[in-house]
């Protein structure tokens, strides 16, 4: 190692210390922590995180590393079932396997770590966090990732749960009426047929989603494949950053494919003088147009929250592929960004609106809306 790296590693020592273990998590070093000027701290994350960012701020009120913090907020919804977009009960690739991707980003000392396609680990923000603190690198990926989760004593698990593993099931078995796989023309079952309900597009509409077909009734539908993900960005009293993603990415999706959540500028950034900035959606969009790092020098360059995110929506659209818009030349899929500044400012912004996205400061814990570029009308 060089003597760069070195002082790097001694630099974020303070941070190390208090690294998420794979079952525990320690404050000692932070404890006595300046940081916290109640009125100050401010924690933003996409609509999915609502306790992620109570749990967040109460960590950094309590003197909490603003990294550790985000990365055990967004560990309450890994580990909720019901989110299958995001770790455990995440929608899997097209094999059936839960693939996931996170990242996290660290203000004061500008260190990152992320993994892609990683297998069997409920909690991958956590394994990003361990990848920022205990390597000299800042993107891990597929089995290395999880030999390195397995050296750091994260347990192995099956993260596909009875609803994803039927979702999944019911995708593959309506892809194509010239194969060997019959669904089940009696499948009632409510979450299931709920999935596919809220995300069916009219017939006529074009999409960026793949052909549905219900089984007791043949005729095809299109739906809406989700790329969820939760966001969580935080500033402290003393003006410090810290910010992480983290998901299970593009339902269905290829194996091997990685989306924005991992990738430093794209699914999230931070700059410790300026401000943050994250994504959920469609993480090709975000992917060719580096957005997280886009606003944020944005953001350096004088505009607000709400100015940098959406000229980073207006440039998504701009260069939007024809087979990606809608009938009207609008980009025809979602894409959210949640940002913070220095000065305490902050706001949500999204390619489609209605939508909400989650903040905890010194009024409480809500739901605020977010500006939108465009608005669907109410269904
Ligand atoms: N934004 C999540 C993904 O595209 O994977």
């Amino acid at each position: 190692m060089s003597d760069v790296s070195r002082r790097a590693f001694m630099h974020v020592a303070g941070v190390a210390a208090v690294a998420v273990g794979a079952t525990s998590t320690t404050n000692a070093a932070v404890a006595n922590s300046p940081r916290s000027a109640a009125g100050k701290v401010k924690v933003v994350s996409s609509a999915n995180g609502l306790e992620a960012t109570k749990k967040a701020y109460e960590m950094i009120l309590a003197g909490s590393d603003p990294a550790l913090s985000v990365v055990t907020g967004v560990g309450i919804v890994e580990d909720d079932p019901n989110d299958t977009s995001v770790g455990y009960g995440g929608l899997p690739n097209e094999r059936g396997i839960v693939e996931l991707d996170a990242a996290v980003m660290h203000g004061p000392t500008h260190r990152a770590g992320a993994v892609a396609s990683l297998q069997n680990i409920r909690h991958p923000a956590q394994v990003a966090l361990k990848v920022m603190l205990r390597t000299d690198h800042v993107l891990l990926v597929g089995a290395g990732a999880l030999d390195f989760a397995k050296a750091h004593g994260f347990p192995e698990e099956n993260l596909l749960t009875e609803l994803s593993r039927k979702i999944w099931l019911r995708w593959k078995e309506t892809l194509s009426d010239k194969d060997d796989w019959i669904p089940d023309p009696d499948e009632k079952e409510i979450p299931v047929a709920e999935f596919f309900r809220s995300r069916s597009i009219p017939i006529g509409e074009s999409s960026v989603s793949g052909d549905l077909k219900i089984a007791a009734d043949k005729s095809p539908m299109k739906f809406r494949r989700p790329t969820g993900t939760i966001h969580c960005a935080a500033m402290t009293g003393s003006g410090d950053f810290a910010c992480t993603t983290t998901t299970s990415g593009l339902a269905f999706k290829i194996p091997g494919r990685v989306g924005d959540s991992p990738i430093i500028g794209a699914g999230l950034y931070c700059d410790n003088e300026i401000g943050t900035c994250g994504s959920t959606g469609r993480g090709e969009a975000n992917l060719q147009n580096l957005c997280s790092f886009a606003a944020v020098e944005l953001m350096r360059n004088g505009a607000s929250p709400e100015d940098a995110g959406m000229e980073v929506l207006r440039r998504v659209a701009k260069t939007t592929e024809p087979r990606l818009r809608d009938k009207d030349g609008r980009p025809d899929f979602g894409l959210s960004f949640y940002l913070l500044s220095k000065d305490g400012r902050h706001a949500g912004v999204t390619m489609w609106g209605p939508e909400k996205f989650s903040i905890t400061d010194e009024n409480g814990t809500r739901h605020e809306d977010c500006k939108a570029l465009y608005t669907r009308p109410p269904k």
